[in-house]
């Protein structure tokens, strides 16, 4: 069992776009897959209400949290696809961590998220862009992050800092999550600039660039409005998913699960 995490501190990075697509395709490439929504905004439990309907778990996620068991929250929503969706409530969790004694607060979900792991071949969680105590959370409970670099407003600096602040974390919490590579989520309007926009990212970061990257498609805001279609005559379909799947390749190749 795998836990995987899409990062940046920068918000509209494409972050929830991936993990619902990496959910959606690896549940559909038969591994079992539970999502967790841990962002207040349910940016990833709307997108999934749009194709799923309606999704009402036992208990929401932060109740779960604070009783010690996420069992209750899990929501079925397809063959091998889990969700524990978000609430507004979850803005309450990182105000109710502080109550915690500070090596502790951070371990909270890593702890809460062992008992799954048998359940599932991957753990895709979700997060709000910030720098928090839920944020850490998040990266501790991980065994796999994967940096989104939107190039546009390509922040190097910031990926750099990124990378510092991880590793000060892992460091303090001798953690052992991996740094599974950068990608490049690619919105210029032209191909030309897009080639130089990456080809720059890699002489800066080198192989930690995904070969794959993520391009911006009219196709992925439908999607996310109005529910995922997989339809195989749809040349929009077809393509966008297929954008996704071959940068998750890349991930499984990395992890080394490409068998
Ligand atoms: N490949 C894509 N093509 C077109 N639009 C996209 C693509 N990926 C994401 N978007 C759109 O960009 C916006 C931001 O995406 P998303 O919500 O996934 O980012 P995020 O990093 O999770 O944001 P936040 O930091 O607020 O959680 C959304 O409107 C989404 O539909
Ligand atoms: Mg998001």
């Amino acid at each position: 069992m795998s836990t995987l995490l899409f990062y940046n501190f920068k918000g509209g990075v494409g972050k929830t776009t991936i993990s619902v697509l990496a959910a959606d395709h690896l549940s559909r490439t038969g591994k079992k897959v539970l999502l967790i929504d841990l962002d207040a905004q349910a940016s990833a439990t709307l997108f999934l209400k749009n194709s799923y309907g309606n999704i009402v778990p036992k208990r929401s996620l932060y109740n779960s949290l604070q009783k010690g068991s996420l069992r209750p929250s899990i929501f079925h929503l397809d063959k091998n696809l889990d969700l524990i969706p978000a609430d507004w409530d979850m803005s309450l969790w990182n105000q109710s961590l502080e109550k915690l004694p500070q090596y502790d607060r951070n371990l909270v979900l890593q702890k809460l998220i062992q008992p799954l792991k048998d359940d599932y071949d991957f753990i895709i969680l979700d997060i709000p862009p910030t720098l928090s105590t839920l944020v850490n959370n998040a990266v501790l409970a991980s065994d796999y992050i994967i940096l989104v670099l939107q190039t546009q407003s390509a922040s190097y600096e910031g990926v750099l800092r990124t990378a510092k602040y991880l590793a000060q974390l892992r460091k303090d919490y001798d953690a052992r999550f991996k740094l599974l590579g950068i990608v490049l989520y690619l919105v210029s309007k032209s191909a030309n600039s897009d080639t130089t926009i990456a080809n720059e990212a890699r002489k800066t970061f080198g192989d930690a660039i995904f070969a794959n990257s993520i391009y911006h498609r009219e196709r992925v805001k439908r999607w996310s409005n109005e529910g995922l279609t997989h339809k195989p005559n749809d040349v929009h379909d077809r393509r966008t998913h297929k954008m996704y799947s071959l940068f998750l390749k890349e991930v499984l190749f990395r992890i080394g699960e490409d068998k």
